[in-house]
């Protein structure tokens, strides 16, 4: 993590958001937490779900040389043994010798402990997998590991995505799920936990065409997260040197995101050379390479991976949305997530909780319910509504109000410049479905006008 200067969002702003508005919550709250663990609350899994659907469409469902897999996050511990985690998997740990906190030896700036200036031990390796145990008897044969990666997975299923699909090298392997890994220092909030998700993906290249496949997926990657609304100068790749370069890896790129804590890694791209698939064949006596037919050549793929944490995904949109803007006496805080990440797509909000008002307003809501995460607010003024839209990156707002029972139209609101629009009932849905689209078209009336754009008024 390099020293920056820090951003204008700083976390205690992000994490006091996340808490309030029902995004992020502390694991097992109510008996004081679980360090470095985190639930997700209404809110929050919508915006995850949301990052991980727009990674699987772009990813994987939007092209034809990528398919999904779910392995089990439970594998066989000869995977561990093959793939080098078992003997590599580690950290250089300290302890301090009055205090016996731990820490790791490579971010302490000298021998004593952070927290009590005691001095610290030499340092030893500590593996940073879980270990539990498989069934009943808890002894060395039945012990099993919570994966460190969702690659793994990936690597033994090789042959079988190959045998079931008609898919050659050059293709990818995608999976979401979950990975731990004990880590010595967590913190940042949801940046470094203990168990996170992991988007990764293995793309099977023949050996030769790895450069040119690995240039491909570090643009490919940084793309995908400008498309979503991160500025490109907030992005920055950093090439590991030899030192750092994990044990399987040619070659690596990190994706650094300007954090509020500074640049820190939002994705890694390696480019893990055959090393996988030949670990695995020599420990599994499995072939794990492929034949081409057309050139009549057997070669061992070369793996070009993309993995990106779904947690620091979801953390860099919302820094990256993070904002406030004077609003008379008071601050308006806003997200300006993408409209495909934020949680809630619509607010129906009638401008008074009168029953012919409110039967209108609840069926507009039904009907918009059909499509997309909407919600129904009633509550205090319309003013304070919008508020608590803005604040949660609600980027539309639907007003009912007593015209409306006249015109049948309604008041369409936009988060971030606050426009209105006023758009016949019958056209809310299409309207709304080509604004989230991204379209900047409006549906036309009838007579063929554009809907008359009104000034923002100041609630
Ligand atoms: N299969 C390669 C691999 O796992 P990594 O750089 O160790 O590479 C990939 O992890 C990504 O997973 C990271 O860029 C980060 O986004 C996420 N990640 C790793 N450790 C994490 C942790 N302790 N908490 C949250 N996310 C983590």
């Amino acid at each position: 993590m390099s020293k920056q200067a820090p951003r204008k969002v700083d976390m205690e702003k992000i994490v006091s958001l996340c808490q309030r508005r029902g995004f992020i919550f502390p694991s097992s709250e109510i008996y004081g937490g679980l360090s470095s663990c985190w639930d997700y609350g209404p809110l929050g899994v919508e915006l995850k779900q949301n990052v991980k659907q727009a990674w699987w469409r772009a990813m994987v469902q939007g092209r034809d040389d990528m398919v999904g897999l779910d392995a089990s996050i439970l594998m066989h511990p000869q995977v561990w043994e093959a793939s080098g985690h078992l003997k590599g998997f580690s950290d250089p740990l300290v302890e301090c010798k009055s205090c016996h906190r731990r820490w790791r030896a490579d971010e302490l700036k000298d021998s004593n402990c952070p927290s009590c200036g005691g001095e610290v031990t030499e340092s030893r390796l500590f593996n940073l997998m879980f270990k539990t145990f498989m069934g009943p008897v808890e002894d060395s044969a039945s012990v099993v590991y919570l994966r460190p990666e969702t690659a793994q997975g990936i690597f033994v299923n090789f042959q079988n995505v190959l045998n079931t699909t008609r898919k050659r090298p050059p293709f990818g392997i995608a999976q979401i799920g979950k990975a731990f890994r004990n880590e010595i220092t967590t913190g940042n909030f949801i940046f470094r936990s203990r168990e996170f998700e992991q988007m990764e993906i293995e793309f099977f290249v023949k050996p030769g065409t790895d450069k040119q496949w690995f240039d491909y997926w570090t643009q490919e990657r940084l793309n995908w997260y400008v498309k979503l609304g991160i500025k490109r100068e907030n992005l920055r790749l950093r090439q590991h040197t030899e030192e750092e370069l994990a044990h399987y890896a040619r070659e690596c790129y990190d994706i650094n995101y300007l954090f509020p804590m500074g640049w820190s890694e939002l994705e890694g791209i390696a480019n893990r050379g055959d090393f996988d698939l030949v670990q695995h064949t020599k420990s599994s006596g499995k072939s794990l390479d492929y034949f081409d037919e057309e050139t009549r050549e057997r070669f061992v793929p070369y793996i070009i991976e993309p993995s990106a944490g779904v947690d620091r995904s979801v953390l860099a949109f919302l820094c990256e949305a993070y904002d406030e803007e004077p609003d008379n006496n008071e601050i308006r805080v806003l997200l300006h997530l993408h409209p495909s990440l934020a949680p809630i797509k619509v607010a129906v909000l009638p401008l008074s909780r009168r029953e012919k008002l409110a039967k209108v307003a609840k069926e507009v809501y039904a009907d918009l319910r059909q499509c997309w995460m909407v919600q129904y607010d009633d509550a205090q003024s319309i003013g304070r509504r919008y508020r608590r839209q803005d604040e949660i990156g609600t980027p539309f707002c639907v007003t009912v109000d007593f015209q409306s029972l006249e015109d049948e139209q309604v008041t369409i609101r936009e988060r971030d410049t606050m426009n209105q629009i006023r758009v016949p009932i019958s056209a809310v849905k299409a309207t709304l479905a080509a604004k989230l689209s991204g379209e900047e078209l409006f549906v036309l009336p009838p007579d063929g006008k554009i809907w008359k754009m009104e000034k923002p008024n100041s609630s």
